[in-house]
């Protein structure tokens, strides 16, 4: 048979991989917490209506990526992103009956039909967070001085936020009507595509990555200028309040993201541009206070963000070598099994993530066994040792070596792995 391989865009993430993800998914959980977030999880499918009345129907992901298929009569659809389906569930179960203001966040994957290449996949991870029932910039700035936060936290250089707004429907009339006068006496150097979206959606064409397009919105009018009065304060507190929390930023008015639910505040956060290139937009987020009426729910303002877990950990900075065990049991000879089985039972049942050795092997060989999986304790059991009722305890990274008595060992073990302050595998989250 033809080898079977992984459907292209879609990767497998191996477990010298894992280490990574799981240190980035551990500190966004633990940020969240600090922050009073709580995890959500939403199915992978939603019905296919509900991302055409969101995401919209204009934007790239309805009209190309949506991986779509038909059951049993229903039109469904493998979520491209997570906000949607966190605003359905919201509705669905009536959270606002129980809570003023609901703090969510969520890891999980993300399926879309793009082109594959770095840091841009057809099935991906985001990590995101959405808040319902907050209205002011106050949470808006918190928002984003969090992300910054967590991403220093995990060691990514370079951080840019740029920041937009882009109205709310006060706004967004008055900044059609401007930018339809604008392109329209330069339809015909318009890409096709930007023509049709001329008439539906023009915002769009400031998005349009196509060349001609590109030169076609040298000058086009920006949304900040166009902006209702109440829009404009919301935008203007939510800058001061970024720089009273000291959050470096930039008002990009170039900036409309790729989704037509937005309201009010967007913004994107790039960063490592070294080794991502030009995929370097770690986060993209923004308001959506219209989305919750809209489905169906009550008028309550919302706001969230989403970060692509494959770019962090790109972007992060790279873990030492992985330990996969602390401490490791060397038996030598087959009659100091049992008791060396017995002793890992007792490691692990005080936090330290233990191997034993069950194949056999020359003392030299075991002790390379245990360097390779990065324990820094191996305790040998000879039958000199059983026969005295020790254990030899060796230190790999000291290279000491003493007797211990067998009954202590497992406690002076996890001793010596706790004093030493080392973040000890059986701890991690
Ligand atoms: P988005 O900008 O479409 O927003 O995606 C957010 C992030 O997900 C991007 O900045 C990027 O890091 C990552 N991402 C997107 N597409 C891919 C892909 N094909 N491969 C790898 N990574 C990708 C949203 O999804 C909104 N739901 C964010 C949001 C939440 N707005 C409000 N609440």
């Amino acid at each position: 048979m033809e080898p079977v391989r992984a459907v292209k865009g879609m990767n497998d993430v191996l477990p010298d991989e894992c280490a990574q993800w799981q240190r980035v998914e551990a500190a966004f959980r633990r940020t969240a917490a600090l922050y009073g977030f709580r995890e959500v999880r939403t199915p992978y499918v939603e019905p296919t209506r509900l991302f055409v009345r969101t995401v919209g129907e204009g934007t790239d992901i309805v009209e190309k990526e949506m991986y779509s298929f038909r059951h049993h009569d229903e039109d469904l659809t493998l979520r491209p992103e997570g906000t949607a389906g966190a605003a359905r569930a919201y509705v669905e179960h009536g959270v606002h009956n129980r809570e003023p203001v609901t703090r969510w966040y969520y890891i999980g994957p993300m399926f879309r039909a793009e082109r594959p290449q770095r840091g841009r996949y057809r099935q991906f991870y985001q990590l995101g967070a959405e808040i319902f029932g907050d209205p002011g910039p106050g949470c808006d700035a918190e928002t984003i001085a969090m992300l910054v936060e967590y991403f220093r936290a995990i060691g990514v250089p370079d951080l840019e936020v740029l920041v937009n707004s882009i109205g709310s429907a006060d706004t967004r009339p008055r900044f059609r009507d401007a930018l339809l006068q604008f392109f329209e006496p330069k339809r015909g150097s318009l890409s096709e595509e930007s023509q049709r979206r001329l008439a539906q959606n023009p915002l769009r064409i400031l998005d349009s990555k196509d060349p001609r397009d590109v030169a076609a919105c040298e000058g086009a009018p920006t949304i900040v200028e166009h902006l209702a009065e109440a829009d404009k304060k919301h935008f203007e507190d939510l800058r001061r309040l970024l720089d009273a929390l000291g959050v470096p930023h930039r008002v990009e008015p170039k900036l409309v993201r790729g989704l037509d639910y937005y309201t009010r505040t967007i913004f994107e956060i790039k960063g490592a541009k070294a080794k991502l290139g030009a995929g370097d937009t770690l986060v993209g987020g923004g308001r959506y206070d219209a989305m919750v009426e809209d489905l169906g729910g009550p008028s309550v303002p919302a706001l969230g963000f989403a970060a692509g877990l494959e770019r962090l950990v790109i972007a992060a900075e790279p873990p030492g070598a992985e330990a996969v065990v602390d401490a490791f049991v060397a038996p030598i000879g087959e009659a100091s099994m049992a008791a060396a089985l017995e002793l890992a039972r007792e490691l692990r049942v005080r936090g330290v993530a233990t191997s034993a050795d069950t194949r056999g092997a020359s003392l030299k060989a075991l002790l390379r066994r245990a360097n390779t999986q990065g324990a820094r304790l191996v305790l040998i059991l000879g039958e000199a040792e059983m026969a005295r009722g020790v254990v030899m305890l060796r230190d790999l990274a000291g290279h000491a070596q003493e007797e211990v008595p067998r009954e202590g060992a497992a406690a002076i073990v996890a001793d010596r792995l706790a004093a030493s302050g080392a973040i000890r595998r059986g701890e991690q989250p």
